[in-house]
């Protein structure tokens, strides 16, 4: 029997460590101005020693599954979306099944910043055919640990962060509603890291080189991006048999203010119904959207019975959409009261 995925946990995690433009200003030639104008980044977080995509990973985890009043043996499958493992292999979502206790399959999905919707249309698959009732779905990064800090072009762009949620099976008609996902890997180069894997193993000239860092050519993924972003949100909502006028709230992956007006005006959908907070993280990459429909929730602009759409471009090239009709309680987690506020240790560089 077919059954319905709701959204009943969430959470997030971001370092505490923040770099600002400022701080950018100092490090390589750009300024606030720049930055401000031509991303609408203003700072981003980033990882400290000991932080890795397992802790800020687990980290959100348990918040999403306080959440949705469920432990991590509850769990019938773990998808962790990263393209920064803590480590090649074994994979990332081993780390975290073990840290949570939980007892069931778990596996990481590469799909860059497409990874989140990637690995949550898979969850989907696994409750709606019933093999799962609870799964846990994390997008986290720490590309903070794969940047090149002397070049400008990338540098300013990325953060650090993770966001979890639990997808849990319902017979209430809801949740995840449609979604796509695509692929066009004609030009891998376009944005990658082209030292570290099969193709090209380190060696000290790759180092030298700095290519075990990110690489992109941003003025044609900024071209994809503002192309593939409306009709793959058009083709999300025709499946859920819905237009882009009945989205409550628009969740775009969160990589440029730019492209994400230009898809927004594409769309139709008017700026108070657009969920923007990069400002605050950068493009988190496979975090960006649950780190933005945590803080949605956390807004007040996520309620029962809102349909949320969302949509994802990045490396690969690849893109996701999804639509989401929300029917969890938004009231406050039960611990949440007694958790200390965040605080901001001083930016002291890059990195550990
Ligand atoms: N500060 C100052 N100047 C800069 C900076 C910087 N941080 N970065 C680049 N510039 C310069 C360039 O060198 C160039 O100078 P030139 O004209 O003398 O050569 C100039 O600014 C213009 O560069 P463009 O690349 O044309 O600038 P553009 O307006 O396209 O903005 C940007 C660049 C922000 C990277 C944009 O192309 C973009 O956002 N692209 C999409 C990137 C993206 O979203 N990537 C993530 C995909 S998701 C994933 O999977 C991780």
């Amino acid at each position: 029997m077919s059954r319905y995925s709701a959204i009943t946990g969430w959470g997030m995690c971001v370092p505490e460590k923040v770099l600002t433009n400022a701080d950018f200003e100092r490090m390589v030639e750009t300024s606030d101005e720049w930055i401000t104008s031509r991303t609408g980044i203003k700072e981003r977080h980033i990882a400290g020693p000991g932080e890795t995509a397992s802790t800020l990973a687990i980290a959100a985890a348990r918040q999403a599954l306080e959440r949705a009043g469920i432990e991590g043996k509850d769990l019938g499958l773990i998808i962790v979306a990263t393209v920064c493992a803590d480590y090649p292999f074994p994979s990332t979502a081993n780390l975290v099944q073990h840290a949570l206790g939980a007892q069931c399959g778990a596996f990481d999905m590469q799909a860059a910043c497409s990874g989140f919707l990637y690995a949550a249309s898979t969850a989907h698959q696994f409750i709606a055919n019933g093999s799962v009732k609870h799964a846990l779905v994390i997008g986290v990064e720490v590309l903070s640990r794969v940047m090149d800090y002397t070049d400008r072009a990338t540098c300013v762009l990325f953060g650090d962060g993770a966001g979890a949620v639990v997808l849990s099976a319902s017979e209430e008609p809801g949740g995840l509603l449609g979604f796509t996902i695509g692929s066009d890997g004609a030009r891998p180069e376009l944005l990658w890291i082209p030292v570290g894997g099969s193709a090209e193993p380190i060696t000290h000239e790759a180092l030298e080189q700095r290519r075990q860092y990110v690489q992109m050519q941003g003025s044609d993924v900024f071209k994809f991006a503002t192309r593939i972003m409306g009709p793959a949100m058009e083709e999300a909502l025709a499946r859920a048999g819905m237009t882009a006028a009945e989205m409550d709230l628009f969740i775009p992956h969160q990589a440029n203010l730019r492209i994400i007006e230009a898809a927004s005006k594409r769309l139709g959908v008017p700026p108070e119904k657009v969920f923007v907070n990069i400002e605050k993280y950068g493009n988190t990459s496979a975090a960006a959207i649950p780190i933005a429909l945590c803080e949605a929730v956390e807004q007040g602009r996520v309620f029962p019975g809102a349909h949320l759409g969302m949509v994802a471009f990045g490396a690969g090239l690849t893109w996701a959409a999804a639509v989401v009709k929300w029917t969890a309680p938004v009231g406050p987690r039960a611990t949440e009261r007694e958790e200390a506020p965040v605080t901001r240790a001083e930016p002291a560089g890059v990195g550990s």
